[in-house]
């Protein structure tokens, strides 16, 4: 909980340390960024904050390698905060061998130190943060990044993002979480990475249940389950206002709503506050973080842990140690 009111702070932070790393320009074509779990979250928002803007293709990698198609054209962002997930760094050893244009973001571990070995751009994260919680790190560089290479202009509103993060009264929401606690806690927006962001924090954080899905694609499928009015009776709805939806989305919201309300638990808003799309982001980001926060004490669970995934990555490691073959194909590289 302690991390969370630093969040503005971090973003500051973040954003003086990508403008100050060694970034060379790159000529590309495409876009992939690799990570897994919270280090995958910065990409997700940043091509959903892109995708109006960029005239590229931009694809988020959570995959052991990456999608044929990538080639010495390709921009490849290789993000871990440990530096040690298999898959990330599996990613990052195939982006070697086809010549990709890559960049690490990573606060050490094997990411790092084979970046170095290869004379890879890295940009160093502080260390000390569990990675779900260094999120600044892991998205606000890959904006800066881009602003350098000139290919986005989002200075006011990285501005504007900072200063809203630090009116926003968090405990505005403990209602909120207080009505999520012994429920399916149900995530809508037509912000998906940051409906997505929300889930995987109630999951990791809180340790619970949750689900998240998009506008308007959720009205296709998803929304159907709803009609069985005799199912669902625990589920929190609870949908994300990205606040410059369009007349159709709106409608859509609308319709879903009134399709629910006698179906679940309870049906909630929270509005994203701002002007620039990444302050509506963002915002809504911290909001979701706060909550998660605040039901992982209402659960009487430990925010900072997240067990199973530490031990699966041990068993990974006792029973494959892919990262040994990687250390191998990566020595052929250097030599
Ligand atoms: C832990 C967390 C996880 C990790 C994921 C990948 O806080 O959020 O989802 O982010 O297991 O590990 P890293 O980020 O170190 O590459």
């Amino acid at each position: 909980m302690n991390q969370i009111n630093k969040f503005p702070e971090m973003c500051l932070d973040a954003i003086e340390i990508a403008k100050n790393a060694n970034i060379p320009s790159y000529q590309f074509d495409k876009m992939i960024i690799c990570g897994m779990g919270g280090s995958a979250v910065g990409g997700d928002l940043l091509k959903d904050l892109l995708r109006d803007e960029l005239p590229l293709s931009v694809e988020v990698s959570k995959e052991y390698h990456l999608p044929a198609y990538a080639d010495e054209k390709t921009l490849v962002f290789a993000i871990s905060y440990s530096g040690n997930t298999e898959e990330t760094l599996s990613q990052f050893v195939d982006a070697v061998e086809r010549k990709c244009k890559i960049i690490c973001l990573s606060s050490g571990g094997k990411l790092r130190e084979w970046a170095d070995r290869l004379k890879i751009p890295t940009i160093v994260l502080p260390a000390g943060f569990q990675p779900r919680a260094a999120l600044p790190y892991l998205f606000l560089p890959l904006v800066v990044c881009l602003q350098k290479m000139q290919l986005i202009n989002l200075e006011e509103e990285l501005k504007e993002a900072i200063e809203i993060l630090g009116e926003i009264r968090l405990k505005d929401y403990n209602e909120l979480a207080d009505d999520l606690k012994d429920s399916m806690p149900v995530i809508y927006s037509d912000f998906g990475a940051v409906a997505r962001r929300f889930k995987n924090q109630l999951n990791e954080n809180s340790k619970t249940q949750a689900k998240a899905d998009v506008f308007p694609e959720l009205n296709h499928n998803e929304m159907v389950g709803y009609e069985n009015k005799k199912m669902n009776r625990n589920d929190s709805v609870v949908i994300l206002r990205s606040g410059d939806e369009s007349q159709e989305i709106k409608t859509r919201i609308e319709f879903t709503e009134g399709l629910l309300k006698d179906s679940v638990k309870s049906v909630n808003e929270i509005w994203a506050k701002g002007k620039g799309r990444l302050a509506r982001m963002f915002s809504l980001v911290y909001i979701g973080d706060y909550i998660s926060y605040k039901l992982a004490d209402l659960n009487g669970v430990n925010a900072d842990e997240a067990k199973s995934i530490d031990m699966l990555k041990k068993e990974l490691k006792e029973k494959i140690n892919l990262v040994e073959k990687l250390e191998k194909r990566i020595g052929s590289q250097s030599q």
